[in-house]
């Protein structure tokens, strides 16, 4: 496809890493966003520039509005536009409903759902501007099956899907698709504790029998925001392996 720039959000590592690698080899110039690990950071901006692409690295912290307008203005001004948006900045956090803290409800609401709002918010103007646009939101199967252990991530990730269709509805005429994407277990740090813990037990659940890689994540990802997934709006695809049907 034609040269497009990409703002994908938590891509110092995992996932979010892994889709802006594709994206760069798809042909986009990349924002690599993060939080605390800039030299990670930095390592995807290196490995997106040996492909010839241009990357840049800009710390935010989704949740603050103001860090996330300073992050599409340095977007815009240092690569000259801004027509793909991957909301993928999210972390996990166990607790169930009695031992559930206010301020950690609080935090996932604010990272998960505030951030995503933000970002889409802030990019839509620029989107529009290319006559040309794809949102994608990275939320999880746990959005569709619910969870005994983490009721705000679930509750979060389920949201970003009654986003994902109120923006597909609202910027279908823009030429801007919005989808959602609804991970299974993926072999990145989020879930390194959990996967060391009990693997063999999960891997036994999934029916394709084992863990997913971020690239696979990062292949549906990209497949969404090409040229071809132009008629695709509105969705939610699940990459679990399998295991939405358990
Ligand atoms: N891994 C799975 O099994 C799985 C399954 C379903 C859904 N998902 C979803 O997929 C997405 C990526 O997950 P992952 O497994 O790749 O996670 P990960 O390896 O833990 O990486 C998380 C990324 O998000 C960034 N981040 C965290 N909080 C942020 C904030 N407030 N503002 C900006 N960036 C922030 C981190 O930045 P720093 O490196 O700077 O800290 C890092 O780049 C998440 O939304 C997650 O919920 C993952």
């Amino acid at each position: 496809m034609a040269i497009k720039i990409a703002l994908v959000t938590g891509a110092s590592r995992g996932i979010g890493a892994a889709t802006a690698v594709k994206l760069a080899q798809q042909g986009c110039d990349v924002v690599v966003n993060y939080l605390s690990r800039a030299e990670a950071a930095h390592a995807i901006v290196r490995q997106i520039e040996s492909l010839g692409r241009h990357a840049i690295a800009v710390q935010a912290d989704v949740s603050d509005y103001a860090q996330v307008h300073q992050m599409i203005e340095t977007t815009v001004r240092e690569l000259g536009g801004l027509q793909i948006l991957v909301n993928n900045a999210g972390y996990s956090s166990h607790a169930g409903i009695e031992q559930l803290s206010l301020d950690e409800w609080r935090r996932m609401i604010a990272v998960t759902l505030d951030g995503a709002f933000y970002c889409a918010k802030l990019a839509v103007p620029h989107l529009r501007a290319a006559g040309w646009g794809r949102i994608i939101n990275i939320c999880s199967l746990r959005a569709l099956t619910g969870s005994a252990h983490s009721p705000h991530y679930a509750t979060a990730k389920a949201g970003l899907i009654g986003l994902t269709k109120s923006l597909a509805l609202e910027l279908g005429p823009y030429n801007i698709t919005v989808n959602a994407v609804a991970p299974g277990y993926t072999d990145t740090e989020m879930n390194r504790k959990s996967l060391a813990e009990r693997g063999d037990q999960i891997r036994a659940s999934i029916p394709l029998k084992r863990i997913a890689t971020p690239e696979e994540i990062a292949a549906v990802i990209a497949f969404l925001c090409s040229e071809e997934a132009g008629y695709i709006t509105g969705e939610t695809i699940g990459v679990t392996g399998g295991l939405y049907m358990r």
